[in-house]
């Protein structure tokens, strides 16, 4: 899709670069991230009334730091460096850049300085200082020719630069972090007061324009979409059916690995839709598949295997289908192209679970490919879609069998379904579901200890519990759930399901632990 008002943002590394784009958004102007050495075309083809240059972890001194591509200041378009991106303004640009003797992490307070300005507005005249969120090593010592410094810190001599006159201006601190007070709203100066950029994204204007890029790809092909249960198919599936109606097939395969009543819920809504659903049940074929199997790498690719296998088999029952309807996001599209992170691919791989068979012989569209989720979340919300799936914690492709350690088999996938729903069900009525990013049960079926039913004493199997927050899913810390919630559930699961006589909660972060434990 192409918009009108866009900004690129061009990424030189730093961990915050996506929280960039994030809140360009939520200023309601459309923007798109590039790796810092993208081909130009490629970030040009935006046609972008402004370009953000990230922060990132090098130094302009090092042999083989990132520079600033040529095409950048060609342009004559407004350009915000953020951090190292205002260091690289500052070196090319004639200004000067001292090295750092050491870093500079945590809060600090900046006072305006210099003329007024748009970057700041009326920001100027309602503080008289700002408290930001400092992160870096190198800092500028003074500005380029053309520049006056703006705000500055007692650490910071220029906080802030701008060359008015060329609309060029750089940030030393994080506006897009929350600990910047009024950052997201630097952000929103910068992309409208400065580039000019109308502040049309919407949800409702994506989904007009989905639809219809929908419809104009599709023609009268026939589409298939892989269900899986959660918000970002849902979504895809739902702008699908109104660009092209009946030509849409929705296949959900139930690998009767998901959550208590979750299979029931995602046929019954989509059918109330009036939505062409093909429901598979091949559980007894996954668990078939699955026995004996203790290693989860070996349970991930049976799963994905099988999956790809039954999708295929239930597209060709339906006629010449062309197109796939895939519900990828944003973060999974720039995770993909990162490189060197570990884990990222492999999580890309198993989000493919979803439908995404390596021979494909299907077109691939990916209605909600650059978005990130809680905008999928107000798409799906604006939709009709039930909050009950629009607020859904995300689910992983290959369900509960990553959170039984060991083999699975039927008596312990009840198990785990009816402790999930006892913790999920005191998450909803405590009001702490949404206010955790992913909360789950885990299932070791062979650390037994002991409990005591009546006179007796019996061995039973622990169950952990899981709560994490988290924004990007890279990093989470546990969720500090009250101690009278966490008992509450625990007392429910050691009275109402079966052979469990331990009940622990994971207080680990990731890193170094991951959110699931397989
Ligand atoms: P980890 O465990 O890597 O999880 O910290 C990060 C996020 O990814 C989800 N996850 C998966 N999703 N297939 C998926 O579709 C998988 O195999 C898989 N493994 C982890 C996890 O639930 C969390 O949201």
């Amino acid at each position: 899709m192409t918009f009108e008002n866009a900004i690129a943002i061009l990424d030189f590394g730093s961990q915050y670069t996506q929280l960039i784009a994030r809140r360009v958004r939520e200023g309601n102007v459309y923007c798109e991230l590039f790796p810092w050495d993208a081909p130009a075309k490629d970030v040009l083809a935006l046609s972008p009334k402004g370009i953000i240059l990230s922060g990132g972890p090098a130094s302009v001194y090092a042999p083989d730091a990132p520079h600033l591509p040529k095409y950048v200041l060609e342009q004559g378009v407004p350009v915000l460096g953020i951090c190292y991106g205002t260091q690289l303004l500052a070196h090319y640009l004639g200004g000067s850049v001292a090295r750092a003797t050491k870093r500079e992490y945590g809060p600090a307070d900046v006072e305006f300085v210099g003329p007024d300005n748009p970057l700041f507005g009326t920001l100027r005249s309602q503080v008289s200082t700002l408290k930001v969120w400092m992160s870096h090593g190198d800092s500028v010592a003074a500005p380029p020719p053309g520049f006056e410094v703006l705000a500055r810190s007692a650490n910071s001599p220029v906080a802030a630069m701008g060359d008015l006159g060329r609309r060029l201006y750089g940030l030393q601190f994080h506006p897009e972090v929350v600990h910047t007070d009024r950052g997201a709203e630097i952000l929103r100066h910068f992309a409208v007061g400065v580039c000019g950029c109308a502040p049309d994204w919407t949800p409702g204007a994506f989904i007009e324009q989905a639809v219809a890029a929908i419809r104009e790809r599709v023609g009268t092909g026939l589409v298939v979409c892989g269900l899986s249960g959660g918000v970002d198919s849902a979504v895809a599936a739902t702008m699908a059916h109104r660009a092209v109606g009946d030509q849409l097939a929705c296949i959900f395969v139930n690998h009767g690995l998901m959550r208590r009543g979750e299979p029931e819920q995602v046929v019954r809504t989509f059918h109330d839709r009036g939505m062409r659903l093909v429901p598979v049940d091949a559980t007894e074929e996954f668990l078939g598949a699955l026995a004996g199997v203790t290693d989860p790498e070996q349970k991930r690719r049976i799963i994905g295997e099988r999956f790809v296998r039954i999708f295929e088999q239930e597209a060709a029952k339906l006629g010449d289908v062309r197109f796939l309807i895939q519900g990828t996001l944003y973060p999974d599209v720039i995770e993909s192209a990162a490189t060197g992170r570990d884990g990222a691919a492999v999580i890309k791989h198993h989000h493919n679970v979803g439908g995404l068979p390596e021979d494909m012989q299907f077109e691939l569209v990916e209605p909600v490919r650059d978005l990130f989720k809680d905008e999928v979340r107000q798409i799906g919300k604006l939709l009709g879609l039930p909050h009950e799936l629009v607020g859904r914690h995300p689910f992983p492709g290959p369900g509960l069998a990553v959170r039984i350690l060991g083999e699975i088999t039927w008596e312990r996938l009840e198990v785990l379904r009816d402790t999930d729903a006892i913790f999920l069900q005191e998450l909803e009525s405590s009001g702490w579901y949404d206010r955790v990013a992913q909360a789950f049960a885990v299932l070791l079926p062979e650390a037994l200890s002991t409990g005591v039913a009546g006179d007796e004493s019996k061995f039973g199997q622990t169950i952990v519990l899981r709560a994490v927050e988290t924004d990007d899913f890279m990093t989470a810390s546990p969720a500090l759930l009250p101690h009278t919630l966490l008992t509450q559930v625990s007392t429910r699961i050691l009275n109402e399901v079966d052979g469990i006589t331990r009940v622990v909660y994971d207080f680990s972060t990731k890193p170094p632990a991951t959110i699931e434990w397989l």
